[in-house]
């Protein structure tokens, strides 16, 4: 059975979206509606495996599908929805959680990180996140997903979780004329360390929302002020541009800056710097100013337009999930044939 190429994505509801999220994740969504069928998630199951405050949960959820369509994601010819709508998700990953091996989830390092020394007091949820992931990808049995390097294990894990259901249950797929294989083995579609944005005080490290300086990251809702403030005051270093490449490598501020303007600006950093090399750096932030400012500041607007009129984005997320339920629907009623439970 040839299955249509599907791509799946994710995001957090929790605290602010930035630049990082904007430049590494969001726009790849928007250009990927070109090519594929795709369906983006506001995964509020995912954010519950760590305590959230209910009211900012439901007010993040709204915030980051108004990002979605604030950005160019239009929800009637794609699907934008929040998992916690379609239970189906939930009800595969049991079942992964019973595909999944121990020894899998204890190698993903990105549980290790978050545990940390607390191991015996984190949520059971944050160790089995990674299935909850797989599941929300394979209910619609998704070919695609855009995740950024972080993620890239977790995805492999999916793999391994289609692969095995695949393998344990082969007979059984064949038997109900499901064919060789049910679930694909979903391909990571990587954004780049080109687009990796790193805070505005220290060049080593990823933009972050729980960077506790907010002069370290530029919000989706930040104004102009904001915006023009935080570039002025981001770190530099006491020299000017260069005018190649190569001679951004020692210096990682310098290196950030020109890299978001050059994404921001759709060029390369070669490009830049052949415009920006040889000035002074004031001359340069300046202008990444006014770029940034002329790109971020109409989403900003159309966010914060958004998020006063909940009733409209609920009912969005309302579609969304109607539609994602009826492809998931259908997966569930495969899996429940597959694995042998009794069903209406
Ligand atoms: N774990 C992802 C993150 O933190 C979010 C996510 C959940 C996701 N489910 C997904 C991403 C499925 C891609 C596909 O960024």
């Amino acid at each position: 059975m040839a299955l249509k190429q599907r791509v799946f994505s994710g995001v957090q509801p929790t605290g602010n979206l930035h630049l990082g999220n904007y430049l590494g994740a969001i726009t790849k969504f928007v250009a990927l509606q070109e090519s594929y069928d795709c369906i983006y998630c506001v995964v509020d199951m995912h954010a519950i495996t760590v305590w959230q405050e209910p009211h900012e949960l439901s007010h993040a959820t709204r915030e980051v599908t108004a990002a979605f369509l604030a950005c160019g994601i239009d929800p009637k010819k794609h699907i934008v929805f929040n998992q916690s709508q379609v239970a189906e998700h939930a009800e595969l990953a049991w079942v992964f959680n019973c595909v999944a091996r121990l020894g899998w989830l204890n190698r993903m390092t990105q549980f290790k990180e978050k545990a940390g020394k607390d191991r015996e007091n984190v949520s059971v949820g944050l160790y089995a996140y990674p299935n909850l992931m797989a599941a929300d990808i394979l209910v619609y049995r998704a070919t695609h997903v855009p995740v950024g390097e972080d993620q890239k294990q977790h995805l492999e894990l999916s793999r391994d979780i289609a692969q095995k259901f695949n393998i344990d249950y082969a007979a059984s797929i064949n038997n109900h004329g499901y064919g060789e294989t049910f679930f694909p083995l979903p391909e990571p579609i990587i954004q780049g360390p080109a687009t990796r944005v790193m805070s505005l005080r220290d060049g080593s490290k990823k933009m972050s929302k729980s960077d506790a300086s907010d002069q370290s990251r530029i919000n989706l809702t930040d104004d102009a002020d904001a915006i023009a403030l935080k570039i002025r005051r981001a770190k530099t270093d006491p020299h000017a541009l260069p005018s190649e490449e190569k001679g951004l490598e020692t210096r990682p501020e310098a290196e950030n800056l020109v890299g978001i303007y050059a994404a921001l600006n759709d060029t390369t950093k070669a490009q830049v710097l052949s415009e920006f090399g040889g000035g002074q750096f004031s001359t340069f932030k300046s202008a990444l100013v006014d770029l940034a400012v002329a790109k971020l500041g109409p989403i900003g607007g159309e966010m914060k337009r958004l998020v006063q009129d909940p009733v409209y984005i609920d009912s969005i997320l309302a579609d969304g999930s109607q539609r994602a339920q009826a492809i998931a629907a259908e997966t569930m009623k495969a899996v429940k044939d597959i694995v042998g439970f009794v069903r209406r």
